[in-house]
């Protein structure tokens, strides 16, 4: 079994984080999103992979996973070029995957619960594809499916007016190579895609069976910035990480706060878990960092009140007040004009930031 990863998208909804980078790097408790799909592939037993590209963010996604073999897995890159889908992207990875069958991954996904089951059961069938399915409560955003009380599928549509079920497609699927055919042979949908869910569809019109399996624990596609806030909460939650940098005495940490070893946090600064905190951050005095918070590395936190927020790193976060519910991209300063006149907000903000006052 291989496994192929998509990273393309332009991450048009993650604008502006996603200006200088691409969103399958943006860090969810400081680990890039896409080393969750990476790690669960590998923790599958799955170490060949794919990692399909799209025009935005390649040199950085290649910089990041390299030849991956520091993720334990062996990366070979295929190049989209053009987005054209789902579907074309995996038409892409079809010399790659050659007569194997293969998990493909959306690259910007991340699941509690990882892929061994639907991989486990999928090996144990005769189905030509398997798809992870979740109830959600917004059907007509997602791929549908309709399946009976075994788990075979009947129907598949996507993002339908009139959803059959509210189970829907989440971004991973086991592929047998018979996908690549029906693929071959796929229209572009009214969004002008080549839709994965169409070319499964094809199969089962063609008489194949199709499995399906509903995946137990959260799951996140990360397209939002709320929904990046959302996986970084859920993230911190269950993982338990190691408090290994400095805690300096008079400094108060409650709960559990995963502290990078070159990490400090000052006297009288206040940190509760859970947190994540990177390499070189220095948590100063006179600060709140609160729960289901992530702070990047080279950040300096000094003064102020951080919570339920994400700080890629780089950044200066000295201003009077809270910041809540945040995204901060990196190298962003948010710091504070108290001393200076005339009174104000001073912004230097960039193309499609989004400012709550
Ligand atoms: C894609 C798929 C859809 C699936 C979703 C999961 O949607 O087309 O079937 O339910 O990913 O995240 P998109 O993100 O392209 O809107």
């Amino acid at each position: 079994m291989k496994g192929i990863v998509l990273a393309g998208g332009t991450g048009s909804r993650l604008r502006p984080i996603t200006h200088t980078g691409p969103k399958q790097l943006v860090p969810v408790a400081n680990k890039p999103v896409l080393q969750y799909g990476i790690e669960d592939l590998r923790d599958a037993g799955i170490t060949e992979i794919g990692v399909v590209l799209g025009e935005k963010g390649r040199d950085e996604i290649q910089a990041f996973l390299g030849d991956g073999s520091e993720f334990g897995v062996d990366v070979t890159y295929i190049v989209q070029g053009e987005p054209l889908g789902l579907a074309h992207a995996a038409g892409c990875a079809r010399e790659f995957v050659g007569d194997d069958d293969f998990v493909m991954y959306l690259g910007d996904n991340i699941l509690k619960q990882g892929i061994g089951e639907l991989v486990a059961r999928y090996e144990s069938n005769d189905a030509a594809a398997g798809i992870a399915l979740q109830h959600v409560d917004n059907p007509g955003q997602f791929g549908i499916a309709d399946v009976d009380e075994s788990g075979a599928v009947r129907q598949l549509v996507e993002k339908p007016d009139d959803p059959p079920s509210n189970l829907a497609l989440i971004g991973i699927y086991v592929f047998s190579p018979k996908i690549f055919d029906a693929i071959a042979d796929l229209e572009p949908s009214w969004r002008g895609e080549l839709e994965i869910t169409d070319a499964i569809q094809a199969l089962l019109d063609d008489g194949e069976s199709i499995d399906s399996h509903v995946v137990e624990g959260w799951w996140k596609d990360t397209g939002k910035p709320e929904d990046i806030l959302d996986a970084n909460r859920l993230v911190l939650e269950g993982q338990p990480g190691a408090t290994a940098g400095t805690i300096a005495d008079g400094a108060n940490v409650i709960g559990h706060v995963d502290l990078h070893e070159t990490a400090t946090i000052r006297e009288g600064a206040t940190v509760r878990g859970p947190v994540s905190i990177a390499a070189d951050t220095v948590i100063r005095s006179n600060t709140y960092v609160g729960p289901y918070t992530s702070i990047g590395p080279n950040c300096i936190v000094d003064s102020t009140h951080v919570e339920n927020s994400v700080v890629v790193g780089e950044s200066r976060l000295t201003a009077n007040g809270r910041i809540v519910d945040s995204l901060i991209g990196r190298g962003a300063m948010v710091e504070s004009a108290d001393d200076l006149l005339p009174e104000g907000r001073r912004l230097v903000v960039g193309e499609n930031s989004q400012l709550k006052l």
